[in-house]
């Protein structure tokens, strides 16, 4: 009997913690499931998850990484994706990371994911533009969805699209001549951006000339070279195509293919040098400007300095203005420092005075040779008509030279420092008007063609300087 009580006991007892382990389990169950309903960010958590998918998987951005494989990370609260394929260069994948890392650095503490894809367009047969664009989303705590919070399409490079290959400096310009040609363009457009220029013109005129190895780049309208921003005040300097079209060796765009438009016309240029003089050149001006004909002058640097108001009335009057050294010594008997300080002095006298940058040179006494063009760094005018004006001092006899060497796209030198020169130009001018002659100024007579290293002669006839 007494065993079958202690039997009994013991499964009360067994009974009893049952009970108490079934009670408890139960407060515990209960107080889980109220802290489940009633904590919200677990329902949040899974809502969240499921629209970061929707966006993954939104048409816009299938369309847009079709055949790229989605590579994920997460930035403190950011989650990004990046979207890449092995057929792109390895630097892309970096840069992609890199767009993303700075948007992730904005977003920084807050939920948010952010997208970066690859988008290619083909520019032409040959050629294709890349950019890589981030799109930004925030996620909205109260309203449990995302909202966009921004789209970033940055250029990232053109490329040959057959290889993937990035297109270099190199491939654009072809040679030293043409790149001496993209750096004076480059000058200009660095005055052209200073709000100052006449304070930065001095260190633009000496500074070291492009080259191949120049940090550029290369988008698809422009070239960005990269400057000193301590000096300027900008860190780069763009120069378009269209600026730079005739000395370009590859076609990026439409602006670069008009390169060999004909001229149907008869066209001369006439030229004039030594000037500006005070005592003859006024008198040239309201000819030309009566006639309505521009013509190229060829300054002297002096002669600037002390008739300022004279050079600025040429540009006005819309006449070309271009560089014929400081003070006329033959350059083939000075060192190559003594040429850059007469070249120098020249252009810096004409852009203060006159705002403008001479594009071309012509060496006192068409003296030049091989270290001369290279120390000038700009295209070499000469003429094939000589009118001896200096020497003959006769307007007729001047007329006279005219008629018997004139032919189409001829380069015409007088000098406007003298009288009998001045006293010829209405004549000539009535000549090769009747002849059918328009006149241009030397830039447009050969199409902003010349380079750097050359010499011209005429529209037709011209050479490297060896
Ligand atoms: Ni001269």
């Amino acid at each position: 009997m007494k065993s079958f009580f202690k039997v009994i006991e013991n499964i009360k007892l067994e009974l009893f913690f049952l009970l108490i382990g079934l009670i408890f389990s139960l407060i515990i169950l209960i107080i889980a499931v109220n802290l489940e309903l009633s904590n919200p960010t677990v329902w949040n958590q899974v809502n969240y998850k499921l629209k970061v998918n929707d966006i993954i998987n939104s048409d816009s951005i299938k369309h847009n990484t079709a055949n790229m494989k989605m590579e994920k990370g997460k930035n403190n609260q950011n989650n990004y994706y990046i979207f890449y394929s092995d057929i792109y260069p390895k630097e892309v994948r970096v840069q992609l990371e890199k767009q993303n890392q700075i948007s992730s650095h904005i977003l920084r503490d807050r939920k948010s994911v952010s997208l970066s894809y690859i988008e290619d367009q083909e520019l032409n047969s040959e050629i294709s533009q890349r950019f890589i664009t981030t799109i930004e989303y925030l996620w909205q705590e109260d309203k449990e969805e995302f909202s966009k919070a921004g789209e970033v399409k940055q250029f990232y490079n053109l490329f040959f699209t057959s290889s993937q290959i990035s297109v270099e400096l190199k491939d654009i310009i072809q040679d030293e001549s043409q790149l001496m040609a993209l750096h004076r363009t480059f000058q200009a457009n660095i005055l052209k951006k200073h709000s100052n220029p006449e304070e930065i013109i001095k260190d633009v005129l000496e500074m070291d000339p492009l080259s191949f190895q120049t940090k550029v780049n290369i988008t698809p309208d422009s070239i960005k070279v990269m400057v000193d921003r301590k000096k300027f005040g900008f860190s780069y300097v763009s120069v378009t195509y269209k600026e730079i079209s005739p000395h370009m060796n590859l076609i990026i765009n439409k602006e670069t293919q008009e390169l060999n438009k004909k001229h149907n016309r008869k066209e001369v240029a006439l030229t004039f040098d030594d000037g500006p003089s005070d005592a003859t050149t006024i008198e040239l001006l309201k000819t030309l400007r009566k006639e309505k004909i521009v013509a190229t002058f060829f300054v002297l640097g002096e002669n600037v300095e002390s008739n300022p108001n004279i050079a600025k009335r040429i540009v006005l009057d819309g006449h070309e203005i271009a560089n014929h050294s400081y003070s006329h010594p033959d350059f083939t008997t000075l060192s190559t420092d003594e040429i850059r300080e007469e070249i120098n002095e020249t252009d810096k006298q004409i852009f203060l005075k006159t705002g403008r940058l001479p594009e071309i040179f012509r060496p006192p006494y068409g003296s030049v040779n091989k270290e001369v063009s290279r120390a000038v760094r700009l295209p070499i005018i000469q003429w094939d008509v000589d009118t001896e004006d200096w020497s003959l001092k006769n307007s007729e006899k001047i007329l006279k030279n005219v008629i018997e060497s004139i032919k189409d796209g001829s380069i015409i030198l007088l000098h406007d420092i003298h009288k009998e020169s001045v006293d010829s130009v209405p004549s000539i001018i009535d000549y090769l008007r009747k002849q059918d002659y328009e006149f241009v100024t030397v830039t447009d007579l050969l199409s902003n063609k010349q380079k750097p290293y050359h010499q011209y002669f005429n529209q037709y006839e011209m050479n490297e300087i060896k």
